[in-house]
């Protein structure tokens, strides 16, 4: 485990902390020091008792990233404590089939993209204004590859990643890190009634939110917990009509069930 990230003196705030990745990621930012960490969900009893498992220097409060106001007074309400030194854009949601329905798209842009686009506006003119502070979205293998079982999540995740990497060249002298977490299979509530959504190499929550702590700590854009992410990705760049084709057939083989971040 690595242990080279120091949340610093600042408050830590991680949403859709009430289950899976956001709710590893707070603990071990909690671990690691955070004298305070903020759970953010829209479960807000998901989120309570995540936190009082973590201890008494975190807390819970439920609130809906999709809302720019909710997050606004989010953001206000948990700087009267203190700044915020880094806040993890973490809640998302996997909605549709295929093509998907109007609302599988709605659903999926309100919060794997516009939240995070809430978030960013709410949070990033305080640290800008400290010259300091950390912005991770959670997008996904993805974001960067495919989900060729389901339109509305790949095209979201890719939003995000475009998302977080204009916020990265917008920012980057500022003093302020922006990172964005890319994992392939995890073993999480999303992905709990799919098994074919996991791939072949399935991580647990624990090891992602490892994974984000050694990012940060080697002040990496782009954390990639999964060991083949990197070489897919490069591939898709290298030859994309024959990286399309590869997904094509495997797509083919698995009769529309093939794994969740497959890249052929
Ligand atoms: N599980 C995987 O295989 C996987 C892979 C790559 C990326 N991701 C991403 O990781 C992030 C966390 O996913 P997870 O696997 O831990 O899923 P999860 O379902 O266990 O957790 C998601 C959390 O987000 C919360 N949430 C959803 N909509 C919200 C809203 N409008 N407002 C506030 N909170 C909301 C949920 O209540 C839940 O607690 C997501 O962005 C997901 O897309 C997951």
């Amino acid at each position: 485990m690595q242990d080279g990230f120091k949340p610093g003196a600042g408050t830590v705030v991680v949403t859709g902390a009430a289950s899976g990745i956001g709710r590893a990621i707070a603990r071990r930012l909690s671990l690691a020091g955070a004298p305070r960490t903020v759970l953010l969900d829209r479960d807000g009893a998901g989120a309570a008792r995540a936190a009082e498992a973590i201890g008494p220097h975190a807390r819970a409060m439920g609130v809906d990233v999709r809302d720019p106001a909710a997050i606004e007074a989010a953001v206000a309400r948990i700087e009267e404590d203190g700044p915020i030194s880094l806040w993890c854009s973490n809640a998302g949601v996997h909605r549709g089939q295929g093509l998907g329905e109007a609302s599988d798209w709605d659903a999926s842009l309100a919060v794997n993209l516009h939240a995070h686009l809430h978030a960013a506006r709410a949070v990033l003119p305080r640290m800008v204004r400290r010259g300091t502070g950390h912005f991770v979205i959670t997008a996904s293998a993805a974001g960067l590859l495919a989900d060729p079982r389901c339109a509305p999540y790949s095209v979201s995740k890719h939003a995000a990643v475009a998302l977080a990497e204009w916020l990265a060249i917008a920012h980057g002298g500022d003093g302020v890190t922006i990172a964005c977490l890319c994992p392939e299979g995890v073993r999480t509530a999303m992905t709990a009634a799919d098994s074919a959504a996991l791939g072949t190499e399935v991580l647990e929550p624990e090891a992602v939110a490892d994974s984000l702590l050694e990012g940060l700590a080697e002040g990496r854009f782009l954390i990639l917990p999964h060991s083949r992410t990197a070489e897919y990705e490069r591939r898709r760049a290298t030859d994309r009509g024959r990286w399309i084709a590869g997904m094509r057939r495997a797509r083919q083989r698995a009769a529309g069930a093939a794994p969740l971040h497959a890249a052929g």
